[in-house]
């Protein structure tokens, strides 16, 4: 058990040390003594990098949700396994204990079964933060189905891209969702997703709002009169090590969506033991973390790590702003809240308001506090750290990827001395590396390169659903034999990392990633538009902020321009989600391109930062005067 939970620096050292130096050995007994298995494995990693293919644990076979639930039930079935906080704080929490979770996670795996879905299938969940989305997540891993959880802030078409690309069967969904004084409808971007979505045969409705919906006979089905007439006792489907567990999409570069895959024992044990490290969880403890379910850090921190440490979680609907800015305060004091964890841009936009919003709550519960999603600037770093924490609790800055499955780089509470804006250091089993443009490693402290990661570790993704080519070409071709991360990294003195942000054509905006091809894809769409290129700048609040770059046809060049910059917000917000929508539209006359016709996005970057000559080397573009224009009349 050891290993299991590090206390000191120099165990951690050791520790690390030996997951280096004999991963296989290191993530066996981890697996071996925290887990229950119908079978253990024969054999516990085959890989190939070049490939990108990995085994872990092969031929075991386990259930996910026997060691998130079940095994819980004899030691702690009274205690709370969630926590609801309704948006509304007027509504009353919720609260389910273990053994109440057993019994709606069976009756939706019930509910599920009867409608006809089997093992391997794909289910889409279109939900707002409540229970059920968490119920309806773990009842697919209970019966085996594929689970493909959609953020509910994704437009119909958004949702369609994503159903489509997996085949999905099904589809649980709500009428509405509450956001702070909205309302979200959300059956009716289900119905309109669904014209363009054939393969969906049943959706299952949660009534939320209980606003008006359109229920389309044979197809739509209300979910409580199903759940209440479903046994709260069910089998656990019996799934192989490999068996994929779970699909969630995530933003490329270019392209679709990649639905990146999960399978089961290595993300189990990952989560599992990375919780357990990251947030120094203690049975008995209260744990938040803030993210949509609908991300990566909501399926390993809000529900499966929690979980499968038999931890309390709870699952927050609304917003930080909604009633006031004291909203994440007054949760932390009624629940007594042990270990927070959100994301910078939440922070930022909370330090910008009075500082009465924090300091009038007791937050004495704390003792970990976490930020994950972006790199957390030093300003942000302190509010939280001094107004949050109290300076007395430590603060992980986390960081880690969809495709990581779990935290790769972070402090240890109590264990690593933080640094402000710094990751710090690996988690045993994790071998960061930098490599050079000439693809070779950097080796030494106090250098700059591309992250990347030396060795697979269990939480790794196991391939893009459909595309294993694109899977390869994304990650584990620019640095053969390593998975590259598509992030820079600094290492200082003494080999803390710090993560310096995309080095591809990524932006993160308020912590989503966003790809800056498929927006602007969108925005070529308008009957107007000749072109365009999208970049990100640096905002106060949302870390990164879109700023986009449009040439127009002749028929464009007469129109109003403010309306045209509306409609084309509209259209993205339409194609893709609100999230993707510019803050500053700059018609231009052109782009800045190089002789073989690529966009030089790296001065446009420097014009919308607001740079004014330093533009570097121009005299590959075919249009040098353009420069000077668009710099002229930047927004
Ligand atoms: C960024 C979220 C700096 C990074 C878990 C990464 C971070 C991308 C941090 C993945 C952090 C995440 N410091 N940057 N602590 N955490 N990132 O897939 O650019 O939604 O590549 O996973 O977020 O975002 P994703």
């Amino acid at each position: 058990m050891s290993s299991y939970s590090i206390k000191s620096l120099e165990q951690y050292f050791k520790v690390y040390r030996k997951s280096i130096r004999k991963p296989k050995k290191f993530w066996a007994k981890i697996a071996e003594n925290n887990f229950t298995w119908y079978r253990k494995w024969d054999k516990v990693l085959e890989f190939d990098m070049e490939k990108a293919e990995f085994i872990w644990f092969k031929n075991a076979k386990l259930n996910i949700t026997k060691n998130c639930i079940d095994r819980h039930l004899a030691n702690r079935g009274d205690e709370n396994a969630i926590i609801f906080e309704p948006n509304d704080p007027d509504e009353p929490a919720r609260y389910y204990t273990y053994s109440q979770l057993y019994a709606e996670v069976s009756k939706m795996a019930n509910v599920l079964r009867e409608q006809g879905v089997q093992k391997g299938d794909r289910v889409c969940i279109y939900l707002p933060m409540v229970p059920e989305l968490a119920f309806s997540v773990l009842a697919c891993a209970r019966i085996g189905a594929i689970h493909s959880v959609v953020f509910a802030g994704f437009s119909s078409n958004a949702l369609a891209t994503r159903i489509n690309d997996c085949t999905c069967k099904l589809i649980i969904t709500a009428d509405g969702g509450y956001r702070g004084t909205k309302t979200i409808d959300l059956k009716r971007i289900v119905d309109e997703a669904l014209v363009k979505s054939p393969s969906i045969e049943r959706v299952l409705v949660v009534k939320r709002t209980g606003q008006e919906i359109d229920m389309k006979e044979g197809r739509d089905r209300w979910l409580q009169p199903l759940l209440d007439e479903a046994p709260a006792t069910s089998m656990a489907e019996v799934m192989d090590a490999e068996d994929p567990l779970f699909i969630l999409y995530t933003s490329g570069s270019t392209g679709k969506p990649k639905g990146m895959l999960h399978t089961t024992a290595g993300y189990m044990v990952y989560t599992a033991y990375t919780f357990k490290n990251v947030f120094n969880y203690m049975p008995g403890d209260i744990y938040w973390c803030t993210a949509d379910i609908g991300w990566i850090t909501g399926h390993s921190y809000t529900i499966y790590g929690p979980l499968l440490n038999g931890a309390t979680t709870v699952i927050f609907e609304g917003i930080p702003s909604y009633p006031t800015h004291s909203r994440f305060w007054e949760v932390i004091q009624k629940h007594r809240v042990n270990q927070f964890y959100t994301a910078p841009t939440a922070i930022r936009s909370l330090a910008k308001e009075k500082i009465e919003y924090v300091r009038d709550y007791r937050l004495d519960s704390l003792k970990v506090i976490g930020s994950v999603g972006e790199p957390i600037n030093e300003e942000a770093w302190h509010w939280y750290n001094d107004h949050v924490g109290n300076k007395r609790c430590p603060l992980v800055d986390t960081w880690w990827q969809t495709e990581t499955g779990g935290i790769v780089i972070s402090a240890i509470p109590f264990v690593t001395p933080t640094k402000p804006t710094y990751a710090s250091l690996p988690l045993p089993g994790i071998k960061p590396v930098l490599m050079d443009e000439l693809r070779n490693e950097i080796e030494g402290n106090q250098q700059i390169g591309n992250l990347c990661i030396e060795y697979p570790w269990p939480g790794i993704a196991r391939t893009i659903w459909g595309d294993h080519q694109r899977f390869i070409d994304t990650y584990f071709k620019t640095f053969p034999g390593k998975y590259f991360s598509g992030d820079g990294a600094l290492r200082d003195e003494v080999g803390y990392y710090r993560i310096t942000g995309r080095v591809d054509d990524v932006i993160i905006v308020s912590g989503h990633n966003l790809g800056t091809a498929p927006i602007e894809d969108v925005i070529n769409e308008h009957q107007t538009v000749a072109e365009s290129a999208v970049v990100g700048y640096p905002h106060d609040i949302k870390g990164n902020a879109l700023y986009g770059f449009v040439v127009l046809k002749e028929t464009g060049l007469w129109r109003d321009r403010q309306n045209l910059a509306k409609e084309i917000n509209q259209l993205i917000s339409d194609q893709i989600g609100a999230i993707a929508k510019l803050d500053k539209i700059q018609f231009v006359t052109g782009l800045p391109k190089t002789r073989s016709g690529k966009i030089m996005r790296r001065i446009l970057r420097k014009i919308a930062e607001g740079e004014q000559s330093d533009f570097g080397d121009i005299t590959t573009l075919v249009n040098p005067e353009i420069v000077e224009e668009i710099s002229r009349e930047r927004v």
